[in-house]
């Protein structure tokens, strides 16, 4: 319709003008025909008045005249000849056939004669005027005067005019015919054309073949959507919630709805045999509290290693089970590893390779040939387990942390169309600590299989970049943050991961800030009135605990008030215990917790209270609130949740986070004291300032973190790397068809 509506607007203005040329052309046409036609019956004149020249030379002697009158009426017989006039020398008219007007005088008719339209009216027909010189032997015998009939010519311009009516009909027939055929098929093309082009599917039209007139729009279309996407992304806002439905809702929209699969070595849920028999339990993991949300929100399937004891207990025969225990929103596929595989892959060169590689935390990386060949074998293993699971050819992959470096290209082989995202959970360091890796080539080759690459701060993203271009002939853009190699190319972002911000339905089952407190202090024996501090970590040589009772020490040395006052519970999970550096790290805590305990010995019990066990949620979360004071002090940490889940948890806005500068959080809540962990006084001064905090500044510094919390919440992170993938895929495909266009 919108398209007949366009031909229209074109067929009324062409029919017009054909209208308008025919009727301005008609009479040009008469007057043509006209001239051609006098100046033919003017040379016929000369040639009849040659002819009788000489007859009418030899017919003026004669006085009565009748030999010339013969002479003129045989001329007559010429069917076109209507009069004939003859004028003496001196413009005499001497003889004429009877039909000669009566008014013609010769004068007259050289004037007719001279025009360009030499014609007189004789009974309505029009006649044309010829005075011709008689030229004989004698000489010159006067001149004689034509009239020729001239109405076969209006016979003609009729029949020349319809002819000319006729073909510019036919004419205005006919290209309407084609603009309109050719308009549809453009319009048609066009409209596919740049439905495809802002679909993503480019300039290809699969049955009619190029589109070139679509090419020169395309990097316009291009640039303009990428307008969009800014304004759509500035729309949406920091501001705007982040939550699980706005996540399904930008699944849908930018991936219809396509299957998620996340890849990470630890899995979500842990099921162990207990005296009252299986219980499922979380993990400490950041990566576990992250992901395990948008698994929530997103369904699919999570591909994980299965290391509980009651773990193949509960598992379908595809070893599968539903999980969260009781609510079933995702699946969970268990991969079973041998205790060689797992001490290669995961021991070996995940924990003592990569993961001191990474954090640069003085810790010696060990890399082992047979560790390496494990980690690349357990990387196929999973790989295979990804293609397994896949439903479509183009599922999306969240391949996450240092466990998996090999896996994006070996997905990306088998399925070529997945969009891979993989998110790099730990720091990435500086170009010259990464190349002490043996195996550095493979391990970002691996990783270069990846859609998107996600780190949490831009600094790992630069250190990343860096490290490619000193050890891989990549083509790097860094406007873009893209690397293309071999044939993929990789967006490198930064997503500081986060965590999901407490719903109200959660939120309502809390108990009072005051009853946690009561609580805790009555389970821990800790007096009241005492001011309390916590440490929530993975037992880690990474997590700066080490500095943190340290500073501890320092602080009731450098401000004695609190001893006795003052206490510091520190969860520890236990963690990698199968590791010597691990277990090393572990008896060194203990003996200086011991050390400091009885250094400060008080009425109030230990200053240090070492819980060297998992904590579940609740039981941490309890923790945070009942606490003054939270110690975060890594040494290095790609981001650290146990600060953003602390913020969250105090609700009451009171208490003060102290924070680690080496953590990625740092870049994000700067509210918090800062401190350099290394730096054992400013830590301990920050503590005291912390206990002495006022109430006000408390609230002030905490509920602006809490807002920071709650707007970058988990939901964001997975929704802007989705996002960034989504638009990615669309930009991939738009340039794979511009440039197969161009060059076909
Ligand atoms: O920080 C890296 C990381 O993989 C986290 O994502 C997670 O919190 C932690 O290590 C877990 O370690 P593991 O799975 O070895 O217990």
């Amino acid at each position: 319709m919108k398209s007949f509506r366009l031909q229209l607007r074109f067929l009324v203005p062409l029919v017009l003008i054909l209208a308008v040329a025919a009727y301005l052309a008609l009479p040009l046409m008469d007057r043509l025909n006209l001239r051609w036609f006098a100046r033919d019956l003017n040379m016929r004149g000369a040639l009849v008045t040659n002819a009788l020249s000489e007859s009418i030379a030899d017919a003026l002697p004669e006085p009565r005249g009748r030999k010339l009158q013969a002479l003129f009426n045989r001329a007559l017989q010429d069917e076109r000849l209507v009069a004939i006039g003859l004028c003496s020398t001196q413009g005499k008219l001497v003889r004429t056939t009877p039909n000669f007007p009566k008014d013609l005088s010769c004068a007259r008719a050289e004037q007719i004669a001279a025009e360009p339209d030499p014609l007189l009216r004789i009974g309505g027909g029009p006649v044309h005027v010829g005075v011709h010189p008689v030229n004989a032997e004698a000489g010159r015998m006067g001149d004689l005067v034509l009239l020729q009939d001239l109405s076969f010519i209006e016979r003609r311009s009729q029949d020349t005019r319809q002819y000319l009516i006729i073909l510019i009909g036919s004419l205005g027939a006919v290209i309407a015919l084609a603009t309109v055929i050719v308009a549809q098929l453009s319009w048609r093309g066009w409209v596919s054309g740049t439905r495809a082009l802002l679909r993503g599917e480019g300039l290809i039209r699969p049955l009619s073949g190029t589109a070139p007139e679509l090419a020169p729009l395309a990097a316009d279309l291009r640039a303009r959507l990428r307008e969009l996407e800014d304004e759509y992304r500035r729309s949406q806002g920091p501001e705007a919630d982040w939550n699980p439905e706005r996540l399904q809702s930008l699944l849908r929209t930018q991936f219809s709805g396509d299957q998620v699969i996340v890849v990470s070595n630890r899995e979500p849920y842990i099921h162990e045999r207990s005296g009252t028999g299986i219980v499922a339990r979380r993990p400490a993991s950041g990566l576990v509290t992250a992901v395990e949300p948008v698994m929530r929100a997103c369904s699919g399937t999570w591909i994980a290693h299965g290391s509980g004891s009651a773990d193949r207990d509960v598992v379908d025969s595809h070893d599968r089970v539903a999980l969260p225990p009781g609510h079933s929103e995702y699946l969970l596929r268990r991969l079973w590893l041998t205790a060689e595989e797992e001490k290669g892959y995961y021991f070996g060169f995940a924990n003592e390779g990569m993961w001191p590689l990474c954090h640069v935390a003085h810790v010696r990386p060990v890399f082992r040939e047979s560790d390496w060949e494990c980690y690349r074998a357990v990387n196929r293993r999973f790989a295979d387990a990804v293609v397994q699971e896949a439903r479509s050819e183009d599922p999306v992959v969240l391949v996450q942390d240092y466990h998996f470096a090999l896996l994006p290209a070996m997905v990306r082989e088998k399925l070529p169309r997945a969009t891979i995202l993989t998110f790099w959970h730990i720091p990435w360091p500086n170009p010259e600590s990464f190349g002490i890796c043996p195996w550095r080539r493979e391990i970002l080759q691996g990783m270069l299989g990846s859609t998107i690459l996600g780190f949490h701060t831009r600094f790992h993203c630069k250190n990343f970049i860096e490290t490619v271009d000193r050890y891989l002939e990549a083509r790097i853009e860094h406007e873009h943050s893209t690397i293309s190699f071999q044939g993929v190319s990789t967006f490198v972002e930064s997503y500081p991961i986060s965590i999901e911000w407490p719903t109200e339905s959660e939120t309502r089952h809390w108990l009072p800030v005051a009853e946690s407190r009561r609580r805790v202090f009555e389970r821990l024996h800790i007096p009241p009135g005492q001011r309390l501090a916590v440490g929530v970590d993975r037992f880690d040589y990474t997590k700066g605990i080490l500095e943190r009772v340290h500073a501890v020490e320092r602080m009731l040395e450098k401000y004695p008030e609190w001893v006795g006052r003052f206490t510091l519970v520190q969860v520890a999970a236990p963690s990698r215990g199968e590791l010597e550096e691990y277990r090393a790290f572990r008896e060194r805590i203990t003996q200086v917790t011991e050390r400091i305990n009885q250094r400060f010995s008080a009425p109030g019990g230990p200053v240090i209270r070492l819980l060297v066990e998992h904590y579940d949620h609740e039981a941490v979360n309890e923790l945070y609130r009942a606490a003054d004071v939270c110690l975060v002090t890594s040494l290095h940490d790609g981001m650290n949740l146990v600060c953003k889940e602390f913020v969250a948890a105090r609700d009451d806005e009171r208490g003060v986070l102290i924070l680690s500068r080496f953590a990625g959080a740092a870049r994000e809540l700067p509210e918090a004291l800062i401190v350099n962990p290394y730096h054992v006084e400013e830590t301990a001064d920050a503590l005291h300032r912390a206990l002495t905090m006022p109430e006000a500044e408390q609230r002030e510094r905490m509920a602006s973190l809490r807002t920071t919390v709650r707007e970058f919440n988990v939901y964001r992170w997975a929704g802007r790397m989705l996002a960034d993938a989504g638009r990615w895929r669309l930009r991939e495909r738009i340039a794979a068809r511009v440039q197969r266009h161009q060059t076909s």
